[in-house]
């Protein structure tokens, strides 16, 4: 019978056959312990030179990495590994021996292996991610789905600009001029108006000169938006949200987070309510902590976001940011004109903001003050401004960053692990 390395437990003390690679291999005079990965998982196979025959034997021993083949044995238990099940081998099927595979079990350089990103995909440690990566958009649908969100997907390519003009990728569009998006947020406040709570996954260009373990020059992102809900509803969605995250990993990705290494109490505290500052207390708090540097109106860097995250040690939003130094669709606080009622929240353990939010502009007249200050002219703005004329309701949403969300979850160092193929400053390949 054909089975997978995920569904051995099912077949305790049966023969199957799995279709598999070879990860790596230890053998000594008479066995041969082979450790195998079939895309569900790993596991190690064992071919004792009693049990088959010297053809298989032989070629189990001389097998060389990546190899793969048919293998077929009984499923017995075995606590000591991750898995708790390995293989006893009694028949073994060469599909096509690979010669001198590059990445060996040792170690290698970062550029060696982001220029082997179509095979390093395939190590133990990268599955990992990719599964955590997995089980954070399967939740993120689960989440949004159970809290009566419908999923809308905005345009790739567009006219308008949603977070400023400076990073936009630019492309032609026949003869008019494109550009791929930065955000769906224009887009998605238009479906709110038409299906009230909405949600978007796709991938977003940023055309940054940014080359930090934090950017990615096309990456992924969640972007809720929801009518009739004000800037504080908001915060506890993405509390709720980002918490169900957390959790859905933790349960779900037992074996990944063990082979990662993650360390995960700090995980398991990550439950709603979250701490809120506001922009004015987080500068308050870095000047405290010695940040000389920062003053009322600038924008944070890495070094103040991870201040302020070390200092609560859980995910924390700030609120309130000076309007000059966010979008122009941020609404502004009735209380104090000059701050936005918006948020980002900060990752912690040095990850970073890993959502941007705000409530809406809903008023026509703020907006088109608006679209002067930023000199948004044209039809590619002209059907937005349209929204606060018809029916304007209070308005809010967010985007969640998942590279972001992966790193931390995962406790990897860099997003450009976090992705299938990273798309860098200077990467274009493979
Ligand atoms: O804060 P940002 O720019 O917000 C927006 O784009 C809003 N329009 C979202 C919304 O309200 N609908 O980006 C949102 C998140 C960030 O918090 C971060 O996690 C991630 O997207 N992000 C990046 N991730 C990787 N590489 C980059 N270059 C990123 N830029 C933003
Ligand atoms: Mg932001």
């Amino acid at each position: 019978m054909k089975t997978t390395i995920a569904q051995v437990s099912k077949h305790e003390g049966e023969k199957v056959t799995i279709g598999a690679w070879l990860a790596n291999k230890r053998s000594s005079g008479k066995i041969a312990f082979l450790q195998l990965r079939d895309g569900s998982g790993f596991m190690q196979a064992v071919v004792a030179k009693s049990d088959v025959s010297e053809e298989v034997f032989q070629t189990a021993k001389n097998m060389s990495q990546e190899t793969s083949m048919y293998i077929t044995g009984t499923i017995v238990e075995d606590t000591r590994s991750p898995l708790g099940y390995e293989m006893h081998v009694t028949d073994l099927e060469v599909i096509h021996e690979a010669v001198d595979y590059p990445i060996t079990p040792k170690e290698h350089g970062t550029e060696f292996l982001m220029d082997h990103r179509h095979l390093w995909l395939r190590s133990k440690k990268q599955h990992a991610v990719m599964k955590v990566r997995n089980e954070i958009i399967r939740a993120t649908y689960e989440f949004f789905n159970d809290n009566g969100f419908v999923k809308i997907d905005p345009p790739i390519l567009t006219g308008s600009s949603a977070e400023g003009t400076t990073e936009l990728f630019h492309t032609k569009y026949f003869d008019e001029d494109a550009y791929l998006s930065q955000s769906g947020q224009l887009y998605l406040e238009a479906a709110a108006m038409a299906l009230g709570k909405v949600f978007s996954f796709g991938p977003t260009f940023r055309a940054e000169k940014s080359k930090t373990r934090r950017h990615l020059i096309e990456f992924w992102m969640m972007e809720p938006e929801m009518a009739f809900v004000e800037h504080d509803e908001s915060l506890e969605i993405q509390e709720n949200y980002v918490s169900h995250l957390v959790q859905s990993v933790l349960k779900n990705c037992k074996l990944e987070l063990d082979v990662l290494g993650r360390d995960t109490s700090k995980l398991e505290k990550v439950k709603a309510p979250f701490p809120r500052v506001t922009y004015e207390e987080a500068i308050a708090l870095l000047k405290e902590k010695g940040f000389t540097d920062i003053d009322w109106g600038d924008d944070f860097g890495a070094p103040h976001e991870t201040a302020i995250a070390e200092h609560f040690d859980m995910p924390v939003f700030i609120t309130h940011w000076p309007k000059d130094i966010k979008a122009f669709y941020m609404k502004p606080d009735p209380n104090r004109e000059e701050v936005v009622l918006c948020a980002d929240l900060i990752a912690p353990e040095g990850y970073g903001e890993i959502i941007g939010g705000s409530q809406r502009i809903d008023d026509l007249d703020l907006m088109k003050q608006r679209y002067e200050e930023h000199g948004l002219t044209g039809p590619a703005y002209k059907w937005y401004l349209e929204l606060c004329q018809y029916g304007s309701v209070p308005h809010s949403g967010f985007g969640l960053g998942l590279e972001r969300t992966v790193a931390w979850l995962s406790g990897v160092e860099h997003v450009r692990e976090t992705i299938p193929f990273p798309r860098l400053l200077n990467r274009l390949y493979p």
